[in-house]
């Protein structure tokens, strides 16, 4: 047996040292004593595997070690990897395979204290949740005979916070949980301002639903109407524009809430027979119908280059090969997944969401030379997540060919358009917070943190990552001094050292150096090609104004985003990632 993990990993393998520290805190297998039994090539083997498996179900003569063999080495050359639950829980006794769930939330003791248990039983597993509080009654309402006894919905997701916070993932995360209430909820100005308290629902990341009809009464400066859930009925009159300035101004010193632009998401409904999304899931990438859960998986665009004369470029024969492979790999999680109640079974089964996205984009883009800040990135953004989700769409025509449309294709846009469809829906971008860590490469579609700094991800454990190719160039172009790197740690201003090429210092521009407004840009250009929603956080200075906010939050909605979270630095206690000097 080797001594350390690092000994048991065989030199060909791509897996950085911090992405192992990861594995081995979190994901390898451990047995009753706590000791890991299983490598890194183990877990994708595990996972491989469980996954092909599905194969028999449609053709007991399949030649399911030829998926295995496929599927293992998408994984292990980290070219495309499974949301966080697939890995950890696939070939194993949990067997729940999903990241993004959405509950219904309504307006009774019963049916609310159910999803407080299925909250509970979807943690456990490793799921992150979506909720819509909006149809809970308002604070203050009568309940049965007596006045003035409802605690309304903020009192509510206080008690769905302290369940989660009991849970912890799997023994793995805390999850992401994210809470939806409609602008026009009597309780909407109390849930703007839940944030206040630093301590208050944790875990929990909080946006108002509104409509396209109170984005232009934010416009022209009307009022719009408060409407109790009960019955509908109008009961005041709030001015749209002083309910978006409250959002703008929370958002400006929390970071919460964001935006959930409800009729945009519901513009890309697959199944509208099966009623109206309400809300979107954990870090904000997935818009789901009450019930339904999604497994994601990523492609890391970093490895999807190739050498020509004239330099790197994209490889889409490569990505031809992989879209279709990662498409039949996340159809076939559905079949093996022991979603973890009836009501989630069923639903997820019924339209057979699936959510493949990328990964390292920023890091294609550094290789390709090409400033993330630039209309040339947004152009490449278009570009490749157009051929993905192309490519995903006609795998999944050619899944249902194979093995049937979903069962409520009849009524979906789909049967409109006369396609067969295996999944109502086929890409997604997620934030791939760890798997990003596992690829040593930039989490989706980010910018670059810094070129070299420490992670604090791992409780008490801080991880020093290096951008590989930021120490090539400097290799390269001869400005590696290791006093160089060690000041980049302490200080994240690349963009002020004169020793370090104009040019490079552009390709490696990081977050907190790319405007917000590029940020909306980049989010926006991967939407127009994305089934699903784009997670994305849009980083603003610790010196940016309400004003600044407004005009990204405006923007977003402008540019066709379903959704947008924004971070001012330094404006929450916590940031999971550190450099002495971030602004
Ligand atoms: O990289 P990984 O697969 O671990 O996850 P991610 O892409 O960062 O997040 C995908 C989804 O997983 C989120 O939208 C959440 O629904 C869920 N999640 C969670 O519940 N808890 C976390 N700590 C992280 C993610």
């Amino acid at each position: 047996m080797p001594n350390t993990l690092e000994e048991s990993v065989p030199k060909k393998m791509l897996i950085s040292a911090n992405a192992l520290r990861v594995l081995e805190k979190r994901y390898l297998r451990r047995n009753r004593a706590s000791e890991i039994i299983e490598t890194p090539e183990d877990m994708f083997h595990r996972v491989a595997k469980a996954v092909a498996s599905a194969e028999f179900k449609y053709d007991p003569d399949a030649d399911v070690a030829m998926v295995e063999k496929n599927f293992y080495q998408l994984m292990i050359n980290l070219e495309f990897l499974p949301n966080s639950p697939t890995l950890l829980n696939a070939g194993t006794e949990d067997g729940q395979l999903s990241s993004c769930f959405v509950l219904p939330v309504h307006d009774s003791i019963e049916e609310t204290f159910d999803a407080v248990k299925y909250t509970a039983l979807i943690h456990k597993s490793g799921g992150g949740i979506g909720y819509d509080f909006s149809q809970v009654r308002a604070k203050g309402s009568s309940v049965g005979d007596h006045p003035n006894a409802a605690g309304g919905p903020v009192a509510l997701i206080d008690v769905f916070a302290r369940a989660a916070d009991y849970i912890k993932q799997g023994g793995v995360r805390r999850g992401c949980n994210s809470v939806v209430l409609s602008v026009d909820h009597p309780d909407i100005l109390d849930f703007i301002k839940a944030k206040n308290d630093p301590l208050a629902l944790t875990n929990f990341h909080n946006s108002v639903s509104v409509t396209d009809d109170f984005m232009s009464r934010v416009r022209s400066g009307e009022n719009y109407p408060i409407i109790d859930p009960r019955n509908g009925k109008a009961t005041l009159w709030l001015r749209a524009r002083d309910v978006f300035n409250l959002i703008v101004d929370q958002a400006w010193r929390t970071g919460d809430p964001g935006f959930v632009f409800i009729d945009r998401v519901n513009r890309d409904n697959p199944t509208p027979l099966l009623g109206r999304m309400k809300t979107i899931t954990g870090c904000g990438e997935q818009a789901l119908l009450p019930y339904e859960s999604c497994n994601l998986g990523s492609i890391n665009l970093a490895m999807m280059l190739k050498n020509q004369p004239e330099g790197l470029e994209i490889d889409f024969e490569k990505l031809s090969r992989i879209v279709p492979l990662a498409v039949r790999f996340l159809d076939n999680v559905i079949d093996i997944n022991r979603l973890p109640f009836l009501e989630v079974e069923q639903a997820t089964k019924r339209t057979r969401k699936i959510g493949l996205g990328v990964m390292g984009f920023a890091d294609m883009l550094i290789r390709l030379g090409i400033p993330y800040n630039s209309t040339k990135a947004i152009t490449v953004a278009e570009e490749v997540m157009e051929f993905i989700t192309d490519l995903a769409h006609k795998a999944s025509q050619q899944l249902a060919i194979e093995r049937g449309v979903f069962p409520a294709w009849s009524g979906s846009v789909y049967e409109a358009e006369g396609m067969p469809m295996r999944n109502a829906c086929c890409t997604t971008i997620a934030p791939t917070g760890t798997l990003s860590i596992i690829a040593g490469v930039s989490s989706g579609i980010e910018p670059i943190f810094a070129a070299v700094f420490v992670r604090n991800i791992l409780e008490g454990e801080n991880l020093l990552e290096i951008n590989p190719y930021f120490e090539e160039a400097a290799r390269e172009r001869g400005f590696f001094t290791r006093e160089l790197f060690e000041q980049l740690v302490t200080s994240n201003h690349l963009h002020l050292r004169k020793e370090i090429p104009e040019d490079i210092r552009k390709i490696f521009v990081t977050a907190h150096r790319v405007s917000p407004d590029w940020h909306v840009r980049v989010q926006a250009a991967f939407q127009r090609q994305t089934d699903n929603a784009v997670s994305k956080t849009v980083n603003f200075p610790k010196s940016a104004t309400r004003a600044d906010i407004a005009k990204v939050f405006m923007m977003a909605y402008e540019q066709g985003l379903k959704g947008i979270t924004v971070y001012r630095d330094k404006s929450r206690d916590l940031q999971p990632l550190c450099t002495s000097e971030t602004g």
